[in-house]
């Protein structure tokens, strides 16, 4: 995509994502039936979603991050991912609700899900939410409770997805095409 500018080709709209995003809460409010839950999104790209997603969902909450990055080599095809940034608060008998916006070779969230990791800091259940899912790319296997959309192989943008740091802000989601736009 050098030297022309990329256009972006609206793969799900603004419309159709908010329209899943409360069916998303909904099915999750009935789900845990006013128990309170901790919600856990991965950063960066999950933060547009999960602050949608949170304001779907009618039961006591409260959110934390973490944060993780690849070592040195391509994440998505070397699966080496680390731990950057720890929860600040404690999940010792807490439902917890892992918020991810697309799950790909899956290694990301299995590093930052780390269910048994989870379940020696003793939380009363931990269940994932995820924007997209790209099964067709699965190196691990991640169960995902909630999903929004499964998508074919295609890189996708914007919703707080990115490509190179860009595209986060957008309020749909798209596929990058190189050629003219002004993108
Ligand atoms: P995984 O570790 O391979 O499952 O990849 C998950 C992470 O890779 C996501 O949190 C995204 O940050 C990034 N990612 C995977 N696919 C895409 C894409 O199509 N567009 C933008 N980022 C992606
Ligand atoms: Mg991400």
């Amino acid at each position: 995509m050098e030297g022309e500018k990329p256009f972006i080709e609206v793969l799900l709209s603004e419309e159709a994502l908010q329209a899943r995003i409360r069916e998303l809460g909904r099915q999750i409010t009935d789900d845990y039936a006013g128990q309170p839950l901790l919600v856990i999104g991965i950063l960066k790209g999950s933060a547009v979603f999960l602050s949608d997603l949170i304001r779907a969902i009618d039961l006591p909450l409260d959110y934390d991050f973490v944060a993780i990055s690849s070592y040195g080599a391509d994440t998505r095809s070397s699966g080496i991912v680390r731990l950057l940034k720890d929860l600040d608060t404690s999940i010792e008998g807490r439902h917890v609700l892992i918020v991810e916006d697309i799950v790909d070779t899956g290694w990301t969230l299995r590093l930052s899900y780390l269910a048994e990791n989870m379940k020696a800091r003793k939380a009363a259940s931990v269940k994932v939410c995820a924007l997209l899912d790209k099964p067709s790319r699965r190196q691990v296997d991640v169960g995902i409770d909630y999903c929004g959309f499964v998508i074919d192989d295609v890189f996708v943008v914007g919703y707080g997805l990115d490509y190179e740091g860009r595209y986060r802000n957008l309020r749909y989601v798209g596929v990058v095409k190189p050629g003219p736009g002004q993108a």
